[in-house]
């Protein structure tokens, strides 16, 4: 109680404020998204992700290599497919010597441990830009969940640590951990986007891929933003079906959900800072709104804060370059 209690003497200074500070930013912190193409000396920037790239593979090779050396130690791939390779059933998500598939092989040979974790889900293969195979305008469940083992046993084939299925399809992790089992993949962890909300705020990324659904919108599989319940269900099934790491997604407007979750269970937690979320800072403080580092630390902050173990952001760079 006043005046016994004094709150403001243990922000007397930047010293006892660090002693005292409940967490704390660092390089372990972070999964890094990167976005991957075909071609040679590719480095493109993405249109609504300033200072955000698709690199071809030549180039991809000098990123890890420079992201290690920032002490940041896991990457999330994601691949963009040219048209002409897709197709309704994603064939092209299990060619052994497709994008993806090199593109684990080229980050395990130059940086053997950078963890690497795969997207697995149909919509940068798909032709209609959904998440699963579509017939007759519905999305279809357990054939697009078998598809996706598939897809996990050739990520893990070509040397994937974690696959990262995004699809949220029911029951895709059981299935996915039998696909994985079978071919003898035991140690190949899933790190599943457990409660992904059908969200706005992936607008940036769909540019990114050419990923953006042809018809329709993602609401019968990706999560309605009203519900808070069926976040903790979603992600106890899919502790249920195997899932080593569950994954909240968006960050910043979810992080009610994140704490939920973090209250309820006892595997590790990620947060997706998505696309839309970057654009905004970005966009903001290309105006000179606010004050670009300053908003992007505290961010970090409040989604570490939330109970957030991983988070995987397109600032994740800037920020360890920051912290230095
Ligand atoms: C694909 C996928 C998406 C994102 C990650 N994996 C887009 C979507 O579901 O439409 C979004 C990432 C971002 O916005 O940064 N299933």
């Amino acid at each position: 109680m006043f005046p016994l209690r004094r709150n403001r003497r243990l922000r007397t200074n930047e010293t006892i404020r660090s002693i005292v500070r409940e967490n704390v930013i660092s390089p372990d912190d972070f999964l890094v998204p990167l976005f991957i193409v075909e071609g040679y000396g590719v480095k493109e920037e993405i249109a609504s992700m300033p200072n955000y790239y698709r690199y071809s593979l030549d180039l991809l090779e000098n990123e890890v290599k420079e992201l290690w050396q920032l002490g940041l130690k896991a990457v999330l791939l994601f691949v963009k497919v040219p048209d002409n390779l897709k197709d309704n059933k994603g064939t092209e998500a299990i060619n052994p010597n497709g994008l993806m598939q090199r593109a684990i092989k080229l980050v395990k040979n130059v940086c053997p441990d950078m963890l690497v974790m795969t997207d697995v889900a149909l919509d940068p293969y798909s032709s209609y830009g959904h998440d699963g195979i579509v017939e007759n305008g519905i999305i279809l469940n357990d054939e697009t969940s078998a598809v996706l083992g598939q897809m996990s046993a050739s990520h893990a084939n070509a040397g994937a640590d974690f696959v990262a299925p995004s699809d949220m399809m029911d029951g895709r992790i059981l299935t996915i951990r039998e696909a994985l089992d079978q071919e003898n993949f035991i140690n190949t962890g899933i790190m599943s986007y457990s409660a992904k909300y059908a969200s706005a705020f992936y607008g940036p990324f769909r540019d990114a891929l050419d990923s953006a659904p042809g018809f329709g919108d993602k609401k019968t599989y990706q999560m309605d933003p009203a519900n808070r319940l069926e976040a903790i269900k979603e992600t106890q099934m899919d502790i249920d079906e195997g899932a080593d790491i569950v994954m909240v997604k968006p960050g910043l407007a979810y992080l009610d959900i994140v704490r939920d979750i973090k209250n309820e269970v006892e595997i590790p937690v990620a947060v997706y800072q998505v696309s839309g979320e970057y654009a905004m800072l970005k966009a903001a403080a290309e105006k000179g709104w606010l004050d670009h580092d300053a908003v992007m630390l505290e961010q970090i902050m409040a989604i570490k804060r939330a109970g957030a173990n991983i988070i995987a952001s397109y600032f994740a760079k800037d920020v360890v370059k920051l912290i230095g």
